[in-house]
């Protein structure tokens, strides 16, 4: 795992954008697995405006998403397929056919996440997953306890998750207490990991995900079994990190992250 310390949320998700934009840019068919929540807002409208200035191509990118309420219609202003829609589809040249997330929607949820996990290999698995981190832990909507082995399936929420995320609803009580997520075991298969993590109330999660032990309390603690994982943070939200001095050192240092040095937002 490599850590990267950036001063703000605005350096942090330009250069989380970078690297996707250099992977996008190097292999065009790329399969990108994708996150939501408030700390990928700035990261995709990044990848918009990159699209927009500098012509990044998505034609033929492929993409997954890591999850979907249950019980909500993708046309629903609070789907995850109506934030993928607005913040970044609909911005870029992507088509939409290549684009997919669970429908929370299926009668039968347990042949709906057979298909997802079905569809993710048939196209070859992921090659890029972004994460970003729930304050349960969570990646995806892997809750605590979640099996580090798990598929795609149907998740209950906890109550920590709906107090994070029902205010985003116009109705927070419409809020769905169940979601449809791609397991810890699914994420851990994409070949290269990306995680963006901002903000100082994320630093205990965050301090217990990447340098705690291995649980299945903590899910994003689970990234420390995948060998190609590159987490993003800024200095809020890795405030407690006892080992930042190195991880600094080797972002400064390491031939590989040159390209990436001075970054700003
Ligand atoms: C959401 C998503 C996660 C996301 C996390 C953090 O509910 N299921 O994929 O990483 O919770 O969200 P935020 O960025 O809004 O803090």
């Amino acid at each position: 795992m490599q850590v990267i310390i950036m001063p703000t949320k605005a350096d942090a998700s330009e250069l989380a954008a970078q690297i996707i934009a250099k992977r996008v840019r190097k292999f065009a068919d790329s399969v990108i697995g994708l996150a939501t929540g408030q700390t990928m807002e700035r990261l995709y409208a990044r990848l918009a405006q990159k699209h927009q200035e500098e012509g990044l191509d998505f034609s033929l990118v492929r993409t997954y998403n890591l999850d979907e309420y249950i019980g909500i219609e993708p046309n629903d202003p609070n789907s995850y397929r109506s934030y993928m829609n607005e913040l970044l589809f609909n911005r870029v040249n992507i088509d939409l056919r290549n684009t997919h997330l669970p429908l929370g929607m299926a009668e039968d949820l347990d042949r709906e996440c057979h298909l997802y996990e079905r569809s993710i290999s048939t196209n070859g698995g992921i090659d890029l997953q972004l994460l970003g981190i729930g304050k349960t832990g969570h990646i995806g909507f892997n809750e605590p306890l979640s099996a580090l082995k798990s598929r795609t399936r149907a998740k209950a929420l906890t109550p920590t998750t709906i107090a994070s995320n029902s205010p985003l609803f116009k109705n927070p009580e419409a809020m769905p207490k169940r979601a449809i997520t791609m397991g810890v075991g699914t994420i851990l298969e994409a070949k290269s990991i990306l995680m963006l993590v901002t903000g100082e109330s994320k630093a205990e999660i965050l301090a217990k995900a990447v340098e705690g032990p291995v649980t299945s309390m903590v899910s994003g603690s689970a990234l420390q079994l995948h060998e190609n994982c590159t987490v993003i943070v800024d200095a809020g939200a890795g405030k407690l990190l006892q080992g930042k001095d190195y991880y600094n050192w080797i972002f400064q240092n390491e031939p590989e992250w040159e390209e990436f040095r001075g970054i700003k937002g």
